[in-house]
């Protein structure tokens, strides 16, 4: 495993556990991409057909042979401008505006250890597993999967840097690839620099392109709205170009910067996958095209439109880094993204701690609260078993609805009626963890702040800005605005010793005009607020070095793998609707670990959908996530509290195996194209029945179980869900651990948890959804060895 230059044939091999990339320089020089795929062996370059086509350019060296096709070859980082027609990774003009670049092999090299990325989040190798030695857990619950076969595990990355030039434009081009053999990752980055004397301009910048030569693929991508984010949607590849992108200075709640090209046949427990995923919270766009002759294009970056990135003599553009993984089924491609993330992306403070069990104010009260109050919030969180109490938005400046007030990060101790510091000195003696709620990034024009510094924020000058909760976006891009409101934040935080910060961002960026660079969107200076933006979070970490920073953005607007980097938790959606999470949560679950997933508990009915939901559902839907409530305690019957005391010594009995076991989604639509999975022969279906999950540890001797019922019918056949991960010949046993409501016949209760069964009965046969009475009932299994 490894990574593997073979000289003589030109031929560069990247070796995982169970995945195989190799690119190799062509006749002239050219850097083409030949084989990414399931391990195998052998020089692939010997699929390659060299035919004569109409209209498709060849490059001058191939003299009378016109076979040498920049338009059918596949190519590892294609230009435009020399002959190739498809998508292009690169679009780079010079000063003229002429589109002419060609990019040649100059050099390949390996370095050992994992590349980082100036100002940027990147995966990084980590050597210890800090769950070792937990509760008697070993690393293997986290690393690599038992049903593999693999024994010999190469915990060593590596990193292979490929030198491409073109010295006619000015342009080299280093391609960085690191490698995790283990968890059959491939990173990719790469740094564009301008060798030539005169300014050149980046019009398109793709992190990752992957050419397949052939294109009989679907396209499965995670797109939604506010409030309901990240659902599943699977679509054919036809002929031209599909893309889903952002364009609102984050990352969306629309788009999502992860994507997967799979296999007409793939499932989650087979057929290939091949996951795009960027680190990176702004602008990006991901696509795919199949082209004349069926061949595939797959590329992720930085989002192209009105991107004109000038790049001056000498200067360096880092192009975030785009994560790929290849699996069979997507089962095991969702692990490999999860173990990256659990283990190479989020670090820092609670990272791997067990992370508090919290009550966020919002849907409590929302801007109505005074300090007693939030003091008595937390006390009753304290009676409930809640270990942090959340103040959120409305405690600085004036700020008793949204419409004025951002930028103020003073305490306005007249609504709170007490200075921050007594307010969370009182808290932690409960005792109780204190976080509070910032939005670093947005300035109201009703603020001093603004009024000081009204050239702060992105206005196109002469024009009235377009608002959006009444607010604007400050110019992150400038260092000088990041540092004045860092500096307020810190002063004002720091006395109140906070265990949590959660860092929201409630709007999208439309007008983009920096007051100094004094010019409107042109990519660059959205990249460079990006750049801003984690330059924040880094100093506000320093600052705060043991506290928990959960990300936000209106719920999920930048739930991404480059936030995942500085935030270990990151607020997954403001929709709070148990129900309508299934979804979300299905969705957020492809790339995504649990643990990072912010997920709470709130009132009924829910102030989203109106919907009721029974209150153990509403708790076994958020277990899968970063648990929390975000209700007020004072207005839950004694019933209720018990109810939840009960739930929170449950989570905390099971937060290890949530937090770090094998994630398996047991219905929905990824189970098979055809539907075999998780359904019942009658027509009836698994996932029109109940929504079903489950977390097995890895060595498989536990699991747990998540089973939720969605609507309800007279008569309703049986539907079985077919668990996953376990030892088919060892003997299980079941026991139920929650429930919303009783079975309707004791019976079936019995059973259900009165037999051991072989995980070959689980995982083939399957158990049957309960039959309970009414809708949105659930229940949680333990699933334990006999
Ligand atoms: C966003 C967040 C909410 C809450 C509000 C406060 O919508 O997603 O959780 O913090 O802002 O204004």
């Amino acid at each position: 495993m490894g990574i593997l230059i073979d000289q003589s044939k030109k031929l560069c091999t990247i070796q995982t556990a169970h995945s195989t990339y190799q690119m190799g320089v062509g006749t002239y020089g050219h850097l083409l991409h030949y084989y990414y795929g399931p391990y195998a062996e052998g020089d692939f370059s010997a699929m390659l057909r060299f035919r004569d086509r109409g209209f498709s350019g060849n490059p001058y060296e191939a003299g009378n042979d016109r076979t040498y096709s920049m338009d059918t070859l596949p190519h590892e980082f294609s230009t435009f401008g020399s002959g190739d027609f498809r998508t292009p990774a690169c679009l780079v003009k010079d000063d003229h505006g002429v589109y002419g670049a060609d990019l040649r092999f100059v050099s390949a090299e390996v370095k050992p250890g994992k590349y980082s990325l100036p100002g940027l989040p990147a995966a990084f190798a980590s050597e210890a597993n800090p769950y070792n030695d937990r509760n008697g857990f070993s690393r293997d619950l986290y690393s690599v999967s038992h049903d593999k076969e693999n024994t010999e595990i190469d915990h060593t990355t590596e990193t292979l840097i490929i030198t491409l030039a073109d010295s006619t434009v000015g342009l080299t081009v280093k391609l960085l690839y690191g490698v995790f053999p283990e968890i059959d990752v491939i990173t990719r980055s790469a740094i564009l620099t301008n060798t030539g004397n005169k300014t050149i301009y980046i019009d398109k910048a793709d992190s990752a392109s992957l050419d397949f030569l052939t294109g009989d693929f679907d396209f499965v991508h995670f797109s939604g709205r506010y409030g309901t984010e990240r659902l599943y949607h699977r679509e054919a590849i036809t002929e031209g170009v599909k893309s889903i992108s952002s364009i609102r200075g984050e990352s969306s709640h629309q788009q999502s910067p992860a994507a997967i090209l799979c296999a007409k046949n793939t499932t989650e427990e087979s057929g290939a996958a091949y996951g795009i995923a960027l680190l990176y919270s702004g602008n990006f766009k991901l696509s795919v095209e199949l082209d004349q002759f069926g061949s595939t294009r797959f590329s992720a970056g930085l989002n192209d439109e009105m991107l004109s990135y000038d790049l001056t003599p000498g200067e360096e553009l880092t192009l975030p880094e785009a994560v790929l993984s290849y699996a069979s089924g997507f089962a095991a491609l969702s692990q490999h993204y999860h173990d990256l993330v659990n283990f190479h992306i989020v670090h820092g403070a609670w990272t791997h701690e067990d992370r508090p069990v919290l009550l966020n104010s919002w849907e409590g009260c929302y801007f109505d609260f005074d300090g007693e109050k939030v003091i008595q919030l937390a006390a009753n969180a304290k009676d409930l078993g809640i270990d942090l109490l959340v103040m959120d938005d409305g405690w600085f400046g004036k700020r008793d609805d949204d419409t004025s007030g951002l930028g103020d990060w003073v305490t306005n101790e007249k609504k709170l009626g007490m200075p921050l510091s007594e307010l969370a000195k009182r808290i932690h003696a409960l005792p109780m963890k204190f976080g509070i709620w910032i939005e670093p990034e947005m300035v109201s024009e009703d603020s001093d702040f603004y009024r000081a510094h009204p050239d702060y924020a992105f206005v196109i000058p002469g024009k009235k800005p377009v608002r959006s909760r009444y607010q604007l976006v400050l110019d992150f891009s400038r260092r000088e605005v990041v540092d004045a409101v860092l500096t307020k934040i810190v002063e004002t935080l720091k006395p109140a010793k906070p265990d949590y910060i959660k860092m929201d961002m409630n709007r999208s960026i439309h007008e983009v005009y920096s007051q100094i660079a004094g010019y409107q969107n042109r990519g660059k200076l959205l990249h460079q607020y990006v750049l801003g933006v984690y330059d924040f979070i880094t100093r506000l970490k320093e600052a705060f070095p043991e506290v928990l920073i959960e990300g936000c953005s209106g719920g999920g607007g930048r739930f991404d793998l480059g936030m995942m980097y500085y935030t270990p938790q990151i607020w997954l959606s403001d929709n709070t609707d148990a129900i309508e999470r299934l979804s979300l949560q299905y969705g957020a679950s492809f790339f995504a670990p649990v643990s990072t997933m912010g997920s709470h508990v709130s009132a009924v009915p829910n102030h989203q959908t109106g919907r009721s939901t029974p209150l153990a559902t509403r708790a076994i839907v958020a277990m899968a996530g970063s648990f929390g409530y975000e209700l007020d305690p004072a207005k839950l019957s004694d019933e209720e509290k018990d109810a939840i005391r009960t739930q929170i010594k449950i989570f905390k009995n099971y937060q290890l195996l949530i937090q770090g076991g094998r994630y398996y989604r047991l219905t929905g639509p990824s189970l098979g194209i055809t539907h075999t999975e998780g359904y019942s022969a009658t027509g009836y279906t698994a996932p029109e029945a109940a929504m079903a999950w489950e977390i097995v540890s890895a060595d498989a001797k536990r699991a747990l179980v998540s089973i939720v019922t969605k609507d309800q019918h007279c008569n309703p056949p049986v539907c079985y869900i077919k668990l996953k991960g376990l030892f088919m010949n060892q003997m299980y046993r079941i026991s139920i651990v929650l429930k919303s409501t009783d079975f309707l016949d004791r019976r079936e209760e019995e059973a259900l948890t009165a037999p051991a069964y072989t995980g070959a009965i689980l995982m083939q046969g399957g158990i049957a959804v309960p039959y309970f009475a009414g809708e949105y009932q659930s229940i949680l299994l333990s699933v334990y060895q006999a």
